[in-house]
């Protein structure tokens, strides 16, 4: 089959890891029979360089054309003097707001193979409760089109001046983000903790009464409440006690970065931002490394390119609905792994002398070598037998 996707390499890191995940695609698109045909758009700082705004309309039109998007990162130092509505961020808000990808899925899981990289001492994780297995596996669901990055905000010109930025929320807004956090849930542990500030804030105490009708569709969902100072705490007494964390844009902001350091790197972690329940046939969702521009590194070759291949990994999931697919590709980053092969980001602390260093790219074509192996499933491969 053929799929378009709008890529959109972005700044920084993003073009060097968005070229590793269109590689592999390829080469699913390879094994399995299926075409990717790209369609690359600016955004972000490149975006402001090239053209003056961060989000080009074509760039919306165009994506909106396609089945999904992949996403590198956006912004820079170089850009950081602009005015807030100038931002090469502004390039990414836009981007969600326009495709409406209300719900943001981000997965935090240790791998064993990364035990060495979590900071988190053994006691801590043998406490955790995922089937007696000393590890955790979360997924973060943050709401991303509204609350406080995209409230009323501005400054008053008055004494000193003073400025204002602010959360709100409809009930839609709320309700859509729990269904999706519901509906991902019931195909993993069946829990789900709504973290907000509901003993301060009256956005949190209306996310609860949201919470309080929606939780009555999924009789079979344990729901329960954490105050996000508390949860920022708990996720590192007790990674294993999550199962999926529904909150707010910006506490999802900040708890996603918090849980993906305790899985070694944030260069691990792949996210989808979806326009609807994973499958309904919603809008096309946007797919990206949550890591972020990291200009420091970009140029370099030594990026962690697994997140962005994840990312390409969670699109096939969820855009094209190629579960064998996306779980091939999942396998062969695990293979790698498994043979110790290790960006910088994700080396192990305690010298493991079975730990390879690699870069961005041997890194990516090691994830390609790892696809053409044997994958263990044979379902749909060209040439194999259809099971
Ligand atoms: C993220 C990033 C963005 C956000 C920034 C770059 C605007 O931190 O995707 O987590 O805050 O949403
Ligand atoms: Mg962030």
């Amino acid at each position: 089959m053929n799929f378009s996707v709008a890529v959109i390499p972005g700044d920084g890191v993003g073009p060097e890891v968005i070229a590793r995940a269109t590689e592999a695609l390829d080469a699913v698109g390879d094994i399995y029979g299926h075409v990717f045909n790209y369609v690359e758009l600016l955004a972000g700082g490149r975006a402001i360089d090239e053209t003056g705004s961060p989000l080009p309309p074509e760039t919306l039109e165009a994506a909106r054309q396609c089945g999904a998007v992949l996403l590198g990162a956006m912004g820079g130092p170089k850009w950081d003097a602009l005015p807030g509505r100038l931002r090469p961020e502004q390039g990414l808000l836009g981007l969600r707001a326009g495709l409406g990808v209300f719900a943001n899925l981000r997965p935090a899981a240790l791998l064993p193979q990364l035990r060495a990289a979590c900071p988190l001492k053994d006691e801590v994780l043998a406490a955790s409760n995922v089937e007696g297995k000393p590890a955790f596996d979360m997924l973060i669901v943050r709401e991303l089109t509204g609350g406080i990055y995209f409230g009323e905000r501005g400054r008053i010109e008055s004494g000193r001046g003073a400025a204002f930025d602010t959360e709100k929320y409809s009930w839609e807004e709320i309700e859509r983000v729990l269904r999706v956090g519901y509906a991902s849930s019931a195909a993993r542990r069946k829990k789900v903790c709504i973290v907000d500030k509901a003993n301060v804030m009256e956005s949190s105490r209306f996310w609860r009464d949201v919470a309080a009708e929606v939780s009555k569709d999924y009789p079979d969902i344990e729901t329960s409440y954490l105050y996000v100072d508390n949860a920022a705490m708990q996720l590192i007494r007790a990674p294993g006690q999550f199962d999926v964390i529904v909150t707010s844009n910006m506490f999802g902001d900040i708890l996603s970065d918090e849980a993906s350091a305790l899985t070694g790197s944030i260069g691990m972690l792949p996210s989808a931002s979806l326009a609807g329940i994973p499958g309904a046939g919603s809008p096309p969702g946007v797919y990206e490394p949550i890591h972020g521009s990291a200009p420091d590194i970009a140029g370099k070759d030594i990026a962690n390119p697994l997140a962005a291949i994840l990312s390409a990994a969670l699109m096939l999931r969820y855009a094209f609905s190629l579960e064998e697919e996306a779980a091939a590709l999942e396998a062969a980053v695990n293979r790698v792994l498994d043979r110790g092969l290790r960006t910088k980001d994700i080396a192990g602390l305690g010298g493991n002398s079975a730990e390879k260093i690699a870069g961005t790219q041997e890194m990516g074509a090691a994830v390609l070598k790892a696809l053409e192996e044997n994958p263990g499933s044979i379902g749909k491969r060209k040439g194999g037998e259809s099971l």
